[in-house]
């Protein structure tokens, strides 16, 4: 059966990393056609639309997975623009941005025995996107946004949380530990509804023999610079799991290395960690390895794990042998490095 994937490279190191992944796919022989769709913020520029209607229907209806680069989102306020990949993991309701950030043994720059998952809510929390402005009677500014937490949706991404936590004690021979990320000391109603919800889904029997504990955000950042290794599956709202991703990326040796998978029911697009660093766009030498990670994990979620193997076989002989870009060290490009990885990832 030939997968029908999608490829999304968008913009800046995206357009290089995504071929670069999908080399990498073709090499390990698994039967894919490729779906080129357009998305972000260059496309807008051109066309007055970042995510066209044409993208979402080509997933939905002839898609079995996706594979996404990067947007480059400006921080001022664009007349009719807003990010495509937030508005792609409301519409397909990819409820699960989950992350996995282990350990390179061969990169330098990465602390030893780290292996955990960090388990995003991935369609609430501020990036629901409802911000106002209004003006005082004196005439200053005041913003605000809605932040929403809900029940359902935190029920849902604790299931997942702690899915992967009884599949991990099971594969790790060993018991498994949910972390719940949240403030609920400082605000009680939305990260403590949250913690709440979090915590009675872990009263339920198949999850009996998961170890639970609970971290405050802010602590939470520090324990991943100086504790890393305690951490197994990690459960956070929205954008305190985007935050604790780019922290954990850093001490296993940087973005260039950390992927996600932006999970539904019954659809996955997965992408790297990082954007799409417009200070290394178009120079081709982006490391590719977060991406074709990206489509490791979106291999094994359509059930290929024997190709997703052979890539992450691939990626550590790379890793080993130097054979990188110049983030980690090597002098290999975007482009170089992947077809190394190709050829590993071939023999393993
Ligand atoms: P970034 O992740 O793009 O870059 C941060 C730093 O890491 C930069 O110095 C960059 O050169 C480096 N870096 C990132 N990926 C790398 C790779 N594969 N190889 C080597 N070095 C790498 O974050 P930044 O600079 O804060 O944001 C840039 C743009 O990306 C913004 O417009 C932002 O909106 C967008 N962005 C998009 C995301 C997405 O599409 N999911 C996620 C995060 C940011
Ligand atoms: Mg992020």
């Amino acid at each position: 059966d030939t997968l029908r994937i999608g490829s999304i490279p968008a913009d800046g190191i995206g357009k290089e990393v995504v071929p670069a992944a999908q080399l990498v796919v073709e090499a390990v022989g698994v039967p894919v056609k490729w779906i080129s769709l357009d998305a972000g913020f260059e496309y807008f520029q051109r066309h007055g639309v970042a995510l066209p209607q044409s993208t979402v229907d080509t997933l939905i209806n002839s898609c079995d997975g996706a594979l996404f680069g990067a947007v480059s989102s400006p921080s001022h306020r664009v007349e009719g623009y807003s990010s495509p990949i937030v508005a792609l993991r409301k519409k397909l309701d990819l409820f699960a941005n989950i992350r996995p950030v282990i350990s390179s043994p061969h990169v330098p720059r990465s602390l030893p025995g780290i292996n955990c998952v960090i388990v995003r809510e991935n369609t609430e929390c501020l990036y629901v996107k409802e911000e106002q402005l209004t003006t005082t009677a004196s005439g200053h500014k005041v913003a605000t946004a809605t932040r929403r937490i809900s029940q359902e949706a935190s029920a849902r991404i604790a299931k997942v949380a702690f899915d992967i936590a009884v599949q991990r004690a099971r594969e790790f021979k060993r018991p498994g530990k949910v972390t719940i990320v949240h403030k609920a000391n400082v605000l009680p109603i939305t990260d403590g509804l949250f913690r709440e919800t979090v915590l009675a889904v872990s009263k339920e029997s198949a999850y009996k023999d998961i170890i639970v504990e609970e971290q405050l955000v802010d602590s939470c950042v520090y324990r991943t610079f100086i504790d890393p290794q305690s951490f197994d599956v990690l459960v956070a709202p929205n954008m305190y799991g985007d935050i604790i991703s780019d922290g954990a990326a850093a001490v296993v040796g940087g973005l260039g290395l950390v992927p996600s998978a932006n999970s539904g029911n019954n659809f996955v697009v997965a992408e790297p960690v990082h954007g799409s660093a417009p200070d290394i766009a178009g120079l081709n030498i982006a490391n590719p390895i977060a991406t074709i990670r990206a489509a490791g994990l979106m291999l094994q979620q359509l059930g290929h794990d024997k190709a997703a193997r052979a890539i992450e076989a691939g990626i550590q002989e790379s890793l080993r042998r130097g054979q990188t870009t110049k983030d980690l060290g090597g002098s290999e490009s975007t482009h170089s490095a992947a077809e190394k990885i190709a050829s590993h990832a071939v023999a393993a």
